[in-house]
């Protein structure tokens, strides 16, 4: 009994000083995104901000997909506004630069989809 006392702080200390890295973190864990050229006329995208940030693919899976399969070109979102189907003359039409805005997070998130071996691009204004 006579050493418990001590032990128990021995580890109190060393579980701290281990889990030191981890409370550094903690405030900035979540993932930053890194600066994007939003739209300068526009204020709402096709869904919400958050939903767009999570799920863009997905969305665009399924636009692919009610395009090329089953012939649906207009979307209507959760406010009943309608969109056509289509990466580049919707997407784009807001997004006009894939440099600034796409890239941005795909360069830093190390993925590059294939998307544009096919679909064109904007110009981009230099
Ligand atoms: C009518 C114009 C418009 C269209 C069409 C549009 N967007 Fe957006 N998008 C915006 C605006 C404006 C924002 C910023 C929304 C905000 O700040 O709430 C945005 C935000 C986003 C974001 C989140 C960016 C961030 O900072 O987190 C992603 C990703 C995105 N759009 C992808 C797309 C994709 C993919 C499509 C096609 C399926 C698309 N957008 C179509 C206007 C548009
Ligand atoms: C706010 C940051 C952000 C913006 C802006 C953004 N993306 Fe993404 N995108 C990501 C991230 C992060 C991933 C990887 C997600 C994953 O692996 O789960 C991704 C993945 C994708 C994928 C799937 C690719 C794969 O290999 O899994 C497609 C397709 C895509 N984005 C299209 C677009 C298009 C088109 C635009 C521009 C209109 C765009 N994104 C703008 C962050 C963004
Ligand atoms: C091998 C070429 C190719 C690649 C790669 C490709 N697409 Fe397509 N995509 C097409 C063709 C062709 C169409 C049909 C165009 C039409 O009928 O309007 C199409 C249609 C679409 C459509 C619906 C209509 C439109 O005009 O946008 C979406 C959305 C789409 N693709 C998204 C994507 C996304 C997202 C990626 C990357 C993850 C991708 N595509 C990669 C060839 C391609």
């Amino acid at each position: 009994m006579h050493y418990g006392g001590k032990i128990i702080a021995g580890l109190i200390i060393f579980l701290g000083l281990v889990s030191l890295p981890f409370w550094f973190n903690l405030g900035s864990a979540a993932y930053k995104q890194p600066k994007v050229e939003l739209p300068k006329n526009e204020k709402n995208c096709v869904e919400s901000k958050e939903y767009m940030r999570t799920s863009h693919m997905k969305l665009l899976d399924q636009w692919r997909d009610w395009a090329l399969r089953d012939g649906k070109r207009t979307y209507i979102n959760h406010n009943g506004k309608e969109f056509t189907i289509s990466l580049q003359n919707t997407c784009m039409k807001c997004h006009v630069s894939k440099e600034k805005f796409c890239d941005k997070c795909h360069n830093d998130a190390g993925v590059s989809p294939y998307c544009w071996d096919c679909h064109v691009p904007p110009k981009e204004a230099k």
